[in-house]
């Protein structure tokens, strides 16, 4: 085990959360008007807060993730003044309790796991506050295992499935994205409940597309108020390739077959998981 992961109730962490915090949250107070912003690792967070980021006239005010720091994070969040949108890449299970009593709005962005363990493959490797790896094959199998930060994907994914239909919960994949972007910005606006019109959701596909973030990643400079994903404030680690299907070029023929064994064992009741049929 590494000095910049710890285990929390069987998951890792990023040192960065502290026990404290992940002990506290359920003490945490949710206003009615938060919305969450919720993903396992390497789903499409940045994409899905730059969209909200850019909804003109939203009076919203995007924070750093729940989870990030000491137990001095709540007194922090509850300076903000304004319609918080909180991200965190918590499970169902771990979601402070008083944002399901309070029915706060949340997005949860999935993403297929084969595209999703190449993605996070490479933040290990290129994130200073990730463990080293050394092989792709080194880390397919501690991804399988859900030996890696966050857990299991298949258990997250699943914690958030039996509530995949509740009114306040809102599902977007990385792949509807990647199709209609448009679709989606629509979809999100009016679930926050702000009237967009269609020029303007055009505007917000243009400057949320990948090369223009990964552009305006490149100028800026690291802001720690500006973290949307709890391993980084860096969003030069971010934007690496933004494609679908990127995980043909690692999966050998024999993982492959081990990985869709796992996941057709481990999804068997999803219907999420059904979405992803045309990713495998
Ligand atoms: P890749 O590593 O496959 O390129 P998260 O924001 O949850 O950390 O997810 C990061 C992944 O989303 C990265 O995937 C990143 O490139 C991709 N991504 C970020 N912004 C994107 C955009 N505008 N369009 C497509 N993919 C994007």
């Amino acid at each position: 085990q590494s000095s910049v992961l710890h285990k929390f109730k069987g998951i890792l962490f990023s040192t960065m959360s502290s026990e404290e915090l992940l002990n506290s949250l359920d003490f945490f107070n949710a206003r009615e008007d938060d919305v969450f912003l919720v993903s396992y690792p390497k789903s499409g967070t940045h994409w899905i807060a730059e969209v909200i980021g850019n909804i003109p006239n939203a009076q919203i005010s995007l924070t750093s993730p729940i989870e990030l720091g000491d137990i001095s994070k709540f007194d922090e969040l509850k300076m903000n003044c304004k319609r918080r949108v909180i991200p965190t890449h918590l499970s169902y299970n771990m979601l402070p309790v008083n944002i399901k009593q309070k029915q706060c709005k949340i997005i949860y962005i999935i993403r297929n796991p084969k595209d999703t363990a190449v993605s996070l493959f490479h933040y290990y490797r290129d994130n200073p506050n990730l463990p080293g790896i050394e092989t792709w094959a080194a880390f397919f199998e501690l991804f399988l295992r859900g030996d890696v930060v966050y857990g299991s994907w298949f258990d997250h994914v699943l914690s958030w499935e039996e509530h995949k239909n509740d009114k306040n919960i809102l599902i977007i994949f990385y792949e509807e994205m990647k199709r209609d972007l448009s679709k989606s910005i629509k979809k999100i606006t009016t679930f926050l409940g702000i009237n967009v019109s269609d020029s303007e959701i055009s505007k917000i596909a243009g400057k949320t597309s990948f090369s223009e973030m990964k552009n305006n990643a490149a100028k800026e400079n690291c802001d720690p108020n500006h973290t949307i994903c709890a391993l980084t404030s860096n969003r030069n680690l971010v934007f690496r390739k933004g494609a679908v299907g990127d995980w043909i070029n690692y999966f050998t023929a024999k993982q492959r077959r081990i990985f869709d064994e796992l996941f057709t064992e481990k999804m068997k009741h999803s219907e999420l998981a059904r979405h992803f049929e045309d990713y495998s």
